[in-house]
C-alpha cells in the first residue's frame, strides 16, 4: 500500500472504530457486530505497526491498556473540584429549598442519580483528550490519563474540535465486580470490597492493563465553565456534553419544581435502584438556572445550589460468631466482631470493629447473638444492636481479655481511659502494625507494602524491624516465588523502597510512630528542627515551647529521642542512607507564605479551610486555630468569627478573600 493510502486508511479506521465504540458504550446501541469491530481493530493495529510514523495518542488501539507510568503527576484544578453537602431526609431538602427561595430565587431543579464511584475531570484541547485527573483534595488531583484512556465510554476525540473540561464519575458496573470477585474467590484472593473501592483501586494503578481489564464506565454530569459556551442552564450543559459524545445519564435525569416532585423522584429512584446495572448511593439535586447558581455561590466547602440526598443506611441481620482481639501499633487492644458473612450494600461484611470493652458492654453483645449491621455509604460497617428477643439461652457472655492475645503480656488500662494496652514493646503484633504504619501513604509511602503483604513478610521473617525493609532485595528470589508476586511487581516494590529513602524528614518522623505525633504535627516539627539531629539534641523545653505542642506530646517526643533502642534505630537508618533532613523548603517557597503562621476564619468561596491549610503548609507556612501575638496573618472569609476582631485588636495583618485567592492562583 502507498504510504498516503495507508495514512488515509488509518484515519478512516480510527473514525469507524471510535464511532463503533460510541454506539456501543455511550449509546448502548451497537450498529456493527463484534466480529466486524475486531476485524477493523486488527487491521488498524497492523497498519499502525507497519507505519509507526502515523502513531497517535488518541488512536482507539491505545484503549487496550499497557501504558505504564512510574508515578502519578500532580494536576492543579483551575476550578476546585468541590463535593456536595449530604442530607438524609426530606425536611433537610425542604430547608435547602427554603434557603434558596429566601435568596429570591424561584428554583427549578435537575435531579440526578448520585453515582457511587470516584469523580474525574477530563480535559480536551481542540476536541482531543489531553489529560484526565482525579479530584484529590479538590485543589490538586493526580493525572490518570493512561487509565482513563482504557475506559471505552470516554471519548478520545470529541464530535467538535473544542477546548473543554468536563467532570463526572468513573464507576464499576455491579456485574463487573461480581465477575471479578467470583474469579478472585476461586483463586483464594481477598475480595474487592465494593464498587467504589474497586473503581478507585483500578484507577490508582501505574499499569493501565489493570484498569483496562476492570471494564470501568463513566457518567458525565458537570461542566465547570458553562459560560464559555453560552450555556444558561444545567440541563443545557448536560445536553451539550451529550452532543459532544460524552455519556450523560439522560434517561435518569429529570427537571422538577417543588418539593413534591423531588419526593416523587426519590420514590421512583428508590424503587429502581436495585435493578440498575450500577450502584447509586443517593440522588443529587441541582438548581437548573446557571444565573441562579452564580447568585447562590459557594460556602467554604460546597456549592450553595446543590445537595446530595443519601439513601438511608441499610441494615441487615447476621450472627455474631465471636469477638476477637487485635493489637495496634501503639499496643492498643481492639475487640472485633466476627460475623457470619452478609452482603450489605454490595459488599461482604465479615468483621466490624467494636472499639473497646465499654462499647461492647454498652451494647450488651453476647457471642451467638443475632445482631443488626448497618452500613451507610461509607465503607466501615457498624454493629447496631443485638436482637435480644431472639436469644435462646445458648449465647455466651462477652469477656474482656486480661493478657495480650499475641504475646501474653498482662494488659494495662490507664485511669479514666477506655482502652486496654499491651505494654510489651517487643510484642510481635505491635511490631507488624508499626511496620505497616511506617510504609503507609502519609508516612514513607512505599507503594506495595500494605497490610497483607507486610503481614506475610513479617510472618516469613523477612521484615521484623524497619531496617529490614531496606534489605528486602536480599530476598528478591523468594519474593518472586511467593504467590501473587511476579518479577515486575517485585522490581516495582524494590524501586519504591529505594525511592522512599529520599523522602523529606516529616514522613520518617510520622512513620516512626511516636505516640500522638500525626502527619501534620510531624510536618510542623520538622520545619522547626530541620534534621533528625535537631530532634536528638532537643531538650524537653525545646519541645514544650512549641505552639501546638502540649506537655504530653513534649514528653513523648523527649522520651522517644532519648531511648537507646530508638537512637540505635535512627543511627542504623542513617547508615542505610535514609534522608534525615526536612526538604520541604527547598521544594516550595513563596515569599508571602513561607515561614509565616496563619489563622483562617470565615468561609472562602473558592476553597475550604483544610485544603487551604494544607496548601499553606506545603509552601512552608504554618496554620493554627487561634489568634495570638505569634500569628503573622489572619485570612478572613465571609462571616468571620471573633478571630477577626482579635486580629484587629492585636494589629495583625489581615488578608481578605481576594488577596488569598490571587496568591493561590499565582502558585
Ligand atoms: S455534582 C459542584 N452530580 O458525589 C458539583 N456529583 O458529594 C459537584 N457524584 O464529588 C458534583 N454523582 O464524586 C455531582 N450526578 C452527580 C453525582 C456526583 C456522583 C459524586 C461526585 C462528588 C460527590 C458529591
Amino acid at each position: 500500500m502507498e504510504k498516503i493510502d495507508a495514512q488515509k486508511r488509518i484515519e478512516t479506521l480510527r473514525t469507524i472504530i471510535n464511532q463503533a465504540n460510541y454506539e456501543y458504550y455511550v449509546l448502548d446501541n451497537p450498529k456493527i457486530t463484534d466480529q466486524e469491530f475486531d476485524k477493523y481493530l486488527r487491521e488498524l493495529e497492523n497498519l499502525e505497526k507497519e507505519y509507526p510514523e502515523f502513531d497517535s495518542d488518541t488512536s482507539p488501539t491505545k484503549r487496550v491498556g499497557g501504558e505504564v507510568i512510574d508515578r502519578f503527576k500532580k494536576v492543579k484544578h483551575q476550578i476546585p473540584m468541590l463535593s456536595l453537602p449530604d442530607v438524609f431526609d426530606i425536611t433537610e431538602i425542604e430547608d435547602f429549598n427554603t434557603r434558596i427561595e429566601k435568596e429570591g430565587v424561584k428554583p427549578t431543579y435537575v435531579c440526578e442519580y448520585k453515582i457511587d464511584g470516584l469523580s474525574v475531570s477530563l480535559h480536551y484541547e481542540k476536541g482531543i483528550l489531553l489529560f484526565a485527573a482525579t479530584r484529590g483534595d479538590g485543589i490538586t488531583g493526580e493525572d490518570i490519563t493512561h487509565n482513563v484512556k482504557t475506559i471505552k465510554s470516554v471519548p478520545l476525540v470529541l464530535k467538535e474540535p473544542i477546548d473543554i473540561e468536563v467532570r463526572g464519575e468513573i464507576y464499576m458496573p455491579k456485574k463487573v465486580l461480581e465477575e471479578i470477585n467470583l474469579k478472585r474467590a476461586k483463586e483464594n484472593l481477598p475480595l474487592l470490597q465494593n464498587v467504589r473501592n474497586a473503581a478507585a483501586g483500578s484507577i490508582r494503578q501505574l499499569d493501565s492493563k489493570i484498569a483496562a481489564e476492570r471494564k470501568l464506565d463513566t457518567w458525565i454530569y458537570h461542566l465547570p465553565n458553562p459560560e464559555d459556551y453560552g450555556i444558561k442552564t444545567h440541563q443545557e450543559a448536560l445536553d451539550f456534553m451529550d452532543r459532544l459524545g460524552f455519556k450523560v445519564n439522560k434517561s435518569a435525569n429529570k427537571i422538577v419544581t417543588g418539593i413534591n416532585e423531588i419526593e416523587e423522584y426519590i420514590k421512583e429512584t428508590t424503587e429502581k435502584r436495585n435493578s440498575l446495572p450500577y450502584e447509586i448511593d443517593g440522588i443529587v439535586i441541582k438548581v437548573n438556572s446557571l444565573d441562579s447558581q452564580k447568585q447562590l455561590g459557594f460556602t467554604s466547602k460546597y456549592p450553595r445550589w446543590a445537595i446530595a440526598y443519601k439513601f438511608p443506611a441499610m441494615e441487615v441481620l447476621t450472627t455474631l460468631r465471636d469477638i476477637v482481639f487485635t493489637v495496634g501499633r501503639t499496643g492498643r487492644i481492639t475487640p472485633n466482631a466476627v460475623l457470619d458473612p452478609v452482603i450489605v450494600m454490595g459488599s461482604t461484611v465479615k468483621r466490624a470493629t467494636l472499639h473497646n470493652e465499654d462499647y461492647v458492654i454498652m451494647k450488651d453483645l453476647k457471642i451467638g447473638d443475632i445482631v443488626s449491621i448497618r452500613k451507610a455509604g461509607d465503607v466501615i460497617p457498624e454493629v447496631v444492636e443485638a436482637k435480644k428477643e431472639r436469644r435462646n439461652g445458648t449465647e455466651k457472655d462477652f469477656q474482656m481479655i486480661t493478657n495480650c492475645p499475641i504475646c501474653g503480656s498482662p494488659l494495662e488500662k490507664k485511669k479514666d481511659q477506655v482502652d486496654h494496652y499491651c505494654m510489651n514493646m517487643a510484642c510481635p503484633a505491635r511490631k507488624s502494625e508499626a511496620l505497616i504504619h511506617y510504609c503507609s501513604r502519609k508516612a514513607m509511602n512505599i507503594d506495595g507494602l500494605g497490610d497483607e503483604i507486610m503481614e506475610d513478610l513479617f510472618n516469613l521473617g523477612f521484615v521484623t524491624k524497619i531496617p529490614d525493609i531496606y534489605r528486602l532485595y536480599e530476598h528478591k528470589k523468594d519474593l518472586i516465588e511467593l504467590e501473587g508476586y511476579g518479577n515486575k511487581s517485585v522490581d516495582n516494590l524494590l524501586n519504591a523502597i529505594e525511592d522512599s529513602k529520599g523522602n523529606s524528614l516529616e514522613r520518617l518522623l510520622f512513620g516512626l510512630g511516636i505516640n500522638g505525633i500525626g502527619d501534620k504535627t510531624a510536618l510542623l516539627l520538622v520545619k522547626i528542627f530541620k534534621t533528625i539531629d535537631g530532634f536528638l539534641n532537643a531538650t524537653y523545653e525545646d519541645f514544650e515551647r512549641i505552639y501546638d505542642i502540649g506537655p504530653i506530646l513534649a514528653q513523648n517526643l523527649y522520651d522517644y529521642f532519648h531511648n537507646v533502642e530508638n537512637i540505635a534505630l535512627i543511627e542504623e537508618l542513617k547508615s542505610i542512607g535514609i534522608n534525615m533532613k526536612y526538604l520541604g523548603e527547598n521544594e516550595r517557597h513563596h515569599d508571602l507564605i513561607s515561614g509565616k503562621r496563619f489563622v483562617l476564619t470565615g468561609t472562602l468561596s473558592f476553597t475550604d479551610r483544610d485544603s487551604l491549610s494544607n496548601l499553606l503548609i506545603s509552601y512552608g507556612g504554618a496554620t493554627s486555630s487561634s489568634v495570638s501575638k505569634k500569628t503573622d496573618v489572619v485570612i478572613v472569609g465571609e462571616n468571620p468569627g471573633s478571630k477577626y476582631d482579635k486580629a484587629r485588636e492585636l494589629n495583625i495583618e489581615i488578608w481578605d478573600e481576594e488577596k488569598i485567592k490571587s496568591i493561590v492562583d499565582s502558585l
